[in-house]
């Protein structure tokens, strides 16, 4: 991929005046190892949990140890009562301060983390990063308390739809339900990608459901990502494989993002429109955030008309760390505290994704209010940006510094550690349920 990308990159370059554009395609060069991990990733995903059996969570679940509404703000009062003069409380703008109750699993007490994810066993030698949580500014977001979350959820139904990121977050959630009650697995597909799990004494249902594009998407590629054609998007057509079984679902959490940013030739009424990153084809050129809007609008517009009222968030696009070099030429990220806001800016394509993804967000808000639509923000992008210390790194696989301390293998600065800051999505999601009017 990263071979025949180079020369292709620079024909674009040449060809094209429009340095948007061009700073598109460069972006797209930055993150194609991501479109790798993001599909290569899914062959680990196979553990399968054949033996539920009721766990002794005594000593391994802070959330029994510590109920949230013990938990005692360490942040001045100053920022308290500044949140009561402007009103409602921002979940999503914050810190992260250090922590010392650390994660709800570990790699021994959830069996059901991703190889590749699995940092603990992986053998990552830090674990400052696991100290951390997310305070927002003026007021104090409650640790995810699992008993109460399966207790409210009780003959309820959850799906965690789009790319190998949403099941990075379904597998944190799995991990933390796990610690009360261990999940059966009662469906998977071929590949693994698309699982359903079930909490049989909650009767609840947890699904994850592998849908990169959210749209109708003729992708060609192979388990390890070798891709054989161009990407074909149909920009007025869903996908029906979650449109299909929307209506099963109380709540879900969908997400689209980094996919768009491939090569990809674009259709919409049956006919080629145009595409994205793809020289020589003598095709008008529309941009990935041409197909993002026009995607994310048709989403929504499903949501919002739909007979089915589930509660659904959308979660915005998640930013990776690779430095001193990027994913080609030999990028890491081996930083092991957070940034402080203010420290690190979001790279181009993160800013124009989200700005799509507000955007849209808040026009189908305002169309759907009234109707008993409930779609919310869950705008993980700039929290996830401080963390870069949250990542695999070398440690998607097994030991890699065992034989040769200094081998080199490819980092992962896209996925995060389980555990790992990724944990904080949920306690922002069941903290939206809970007190949702609390919060702008
Ligand atoms: C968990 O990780 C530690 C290393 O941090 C390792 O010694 C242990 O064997 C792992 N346990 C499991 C069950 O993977
Ligand atoms: C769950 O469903 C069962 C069977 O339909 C019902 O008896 C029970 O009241 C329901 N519980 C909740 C919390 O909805
Ligand atoms: C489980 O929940 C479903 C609704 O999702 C309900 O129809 C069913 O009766 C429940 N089963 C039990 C055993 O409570
Ligand atoms: C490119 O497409 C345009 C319009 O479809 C056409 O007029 C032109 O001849 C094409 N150029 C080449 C090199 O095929
Ligand atoms: C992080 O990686 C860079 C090279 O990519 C290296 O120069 C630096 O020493 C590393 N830092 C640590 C703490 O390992």
């Amino acid at each position: 991929m990263g071979k025949e990308m180079r020369p292709d990159l620079n024909t674009f370059s040449h060809s094209k005046t429009n340095h948007v554009i061009v700073k598109f395609a460069v972006t797209f060069l930055l993150i194609g190892f991501a479109f790798r991990l993001l599909i290569s990733d899914s062959i680990g995903f196979s553990s399968v949990v054949d033996t539920p059996a009721t766990k002794d969570t005594k000593a391994e679940s802070p959330v029994t140890a510590l109920p949230s509404e013990e938990l005692v703000s360490d942040d001045s009062g100053a920022s308290e009562s500044q949140a009561s003069h402007t009103g409602k409380c921002d979940l999503f703008i914050g810190d992260w301060i250090p922590d010392p109750t650390g994660p709800f699993y570990t790699n021994a007490s959830c069996l059901n983390i991703e190889s590749h994810q699995n940092c603990m066993k992986n053998g990552r030698p830090d674990s400052g990063y696991l100290y951390w949580r997310w305070k927002p500014q003026g007021c104090d977001l409650p640790r995810f308390d699992a008993r109460k979350f399966l207790q409210l959820m009780r003959n309820k139904s959850w799906a965690f739809i789009g790319d190998s990121i949403s099941r990075n977050h379904v597998q944190s959630l799995l991990c933390i339900l796990s610690q009360v009650e261990e999940a059966v697995e009662v469906y998977h597909d071929e590949e693994y990608r698309s699982k359903i799990w079930r909490f049989p004494s909650h009767n609840f249902t947890l699904s994850v459901m592998w849908t990169p594009f959210l749209i109708k998407a003729d992708v060609y590629e192979d388990m390890n990502g070798v891709s054989s054609a161009e990407i074909q998007l149909h920009l007025d057509k869903l996908d029906e494989k979650w449109t299909k079984q929307y209506s099963n679902f109380d709540y879900v959490v969908i997400a689209g993002g980094k996919w768009f940013l491939k090569t990809a030739i674009y259709h919409e009424n049956d006919m080629v429109t145009g595409c994205h990153y793809c020289p020589g084809k003598n095709l008008t050129e529309l941009g990935f955030d041409y197909a993002y809007r026009k995607a994310l609008q048709l989403i929504f517009n499903f949501i919002v008309h739909s007979d089915h009222k589930a509660s659904v968030f959308f979660r915005t696009t998640t930013p990776d760390h690779f430095e001193n070099g990027e994913w080609f030429s030999g990028g890491t990220c081996n930083r092991s505290v957070p940034f402080k806001e203010g420290e690190v800016d979001m790279r181009d394509v993160d800013t124009i994704m989200r700005n799509i993804e507000l955007e849209e967000l808040d026009k189908a808000t305002s169309l759907g209010s009234g109707k008993g639509v409930s779609l919310k923000l869950l705008d993980t992008t700039r929290l996830s940006l401080l963390r870069p210390d949250g990542h695999p790194g070398p440690y998607r696989q097994f030991q890699p510094f065992a034989e040769d301390k200094n081998a080199k293998v490819q980092n992962d600065c896209l996925h995060w550690c389980l555990p790992g800051p990724i944990d904080s999505w949920n306690d922002l999601v069941i903290e939206m349920i809970v007190n949702g009017g609390k919060y702008r």
